[in-house]
């Protein structure tokens, strides 16, 4: 089939290469030229693992194209992708105004038929809306409006987009829904589900699939403190929790709590969608005063352990909201480095991917970035994990006693082994589980 992709973000992007790998023929916009001259050079414009080959492969096959001219992307094209970012508002609505641009320049170009497929989380009554602006710009065209949420998640996108667990297609007529079969046809012939439902369903279950995955998290966070106040371990906790089918292990990782574009906006969202309906979801509400309590707790603990931090060195051990990515929006590590830093704490902070992110994106000037993770951890007072990437696990915790000037981990992420940690003769203070005590307290 003929594709245009409007908006070439991390979900635009991986939709319209993986779509040119199904076999489909792909045009790929994007308002900004810059980005789109890099991606015409065969480079993507984040880092995201395999990204770069499967976007080489394609636009080497002739099937995937980058141009900066909406007409280009909509003018031939059997199905339109709407890829563009959904910010929040203030108040934390969606904001859903590039929607309604790219609906519109839908209406302009578009040949009849076209089906229109809403990619980015949308509230729902989106679908309604783009239909009527369409219709009202374009009086008599013929074209279906398609809900296909998106679940990849960064640093697995590739994977998550061409073996996906299922793939969800909302749609109030025959038409869209052939279409998408089609165009997906691919997949499910290796079995993959295609779930159908109707429009306002699948708008919805993409926010409900994000908001309970943060309920998830924010109940492992919840549990981290009734375990320190206990004397449990909440680790072995979900382990035992995870056990069980019914439960899932995924997502009970407690720490410093979920980050990042999507988990954090779309949870808002989800509440403010049942308010503006009449319902007060209070549960929502929860997770999200949970997740900024994951980030304070941490804090106290550094606090507790350095006592002031006019002057002391603080060494961040990650920066990314998560492991595998570059992003460091919504990052709890930079929330907790620019509190730091204002209490007149030096900063330094490391990471294998995102320093150069954290670099353009804190508002703080005074973040240092070093090097490596030995060099970060230097003279520090203390040091905070803050993204669980693998070579954190791996660090040569002899070599850190020798560097630091106090021998205090804060594990943000759980990530190190509590005995290596004690062995090494470091302080090792843990999310809700039981600290060790490695340096001799003076007395
Ligand atoms: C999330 C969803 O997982 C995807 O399914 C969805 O498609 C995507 O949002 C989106 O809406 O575009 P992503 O934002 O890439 O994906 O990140 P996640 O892997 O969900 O992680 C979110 C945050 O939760 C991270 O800060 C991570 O560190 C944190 N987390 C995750 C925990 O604190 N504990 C866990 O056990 C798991």
């Amino acid at each position: 089939m003929r594709v245009g992709v409007i908006g070439v973000g991390h979900v635009g992007l991986v939709t319209a290469a993986a779509l040119a790998e199904l076999g489909h023929s792909v045009v790929a916009m994007d308002l900004d030229r810059v980005k789109i001259e890099l991606l015409q050079t065969g480079k993507s414009p984040f880092y995201e693992p395999g990204l770069d080959d499967l976007i080489a492969r394609q636009t080497g096959t002739g099937r995937l194209d980058f141009l900066s001219v909406p007409a280009d992307a909509v003018s031939d094209a059997d199905v339109v992708f709407i890829c563009v970012g959904r910010p929040t508002t203030a108040t934390g609505d969606a904001s859903l105004t590039a929607v309604e641009a790219v609906g519109r320049e839908v209406a302009r170009y578009a040949t009849p038929g076209v089906v229109v497929v809403e990619k980015s989380t949308v509230p729902p009554g989106t679908a309604d809306r783009l239909r009527l602006t369409i219709a009202r710009e374009r009086p008599g065209l013929a074209f279906s409006v398609v809900a296909n949420p998106e679940f990849l998640r960064e640093g697995r996108a590739v994977r998550d987009t061409l073996q996906p667990d299922r793939v969800v297609v909302g749609s109030d007529d025959t038409r869209g829904f052939e279409a998408m079969r089609e165009l997906y046809r691919a997949l499910t012939e290796r079995g993959i589900p295609l779930i159908e439902t109707d429009v306002r369903t699948a708008e919805l279950s993409k926010l409900a699939s994000n908001a309970f995955l943060a309920t998830k998290i924010s109940f492992a966070n919840a549990l981290a403190r009734v375990a320190e106040l206990t004397g449990a371990d909440v680790v072995r906790m979900t382990e035992v929790m995870g056990a069980d089918p019914r439960i899932g292990s995924a997502f009970l990782g407690a720490g410093l709590g979920f980050g990042g574009y999507c988990l954090p906006k779309d949870t808002q969202t989800l509440e403010r969608i049942a308010e503006r309906a009449g319902y007060d979801f209070g549960l929502i509400r929860e997770v999200g005063r949970v997740n900024e309590e994951a980030v304070t707790a941490v804090a106290a603990k550094v606090e507790e352990a350095v006592w002031n931090l006019e002057g002391k060195r603080i060494a961040f051990l990650g920066l990314a909201f998560k492991a595998g990515t570059d992003d460091v929006r919504c990052a709890p590590a930079l929330t907790l480095a620019r509190r730091f830093a204002e209490e007149g704490a030096v900063v330094v902070g490391h990471d294998p991917m995102a320093a150069a992110e954290a670099r353009a994106r804190a508002v703080f000037p005074d973040l240092q970035i070093a090097g490596d993770p030995y060099e970060a951890v230097t003279g520090a007072h203390c040091i905070v994990i803050c993204t669980e990437w693998p070579e954190y696990r791996e660090l040569d915790l002899d070599r850190v006693r020798g560097l630091v000037a106090y021998p205090i981990v804060v594990d943000g992420r759980n990530v190190l082994d509590p005995d290596r940690a004690q062995l090494a003769g470091l302080t090792y203070l843990p999310v809700g589980r039981p600290a060790r005590l490695g340096e001799v307290s003076g007395r």
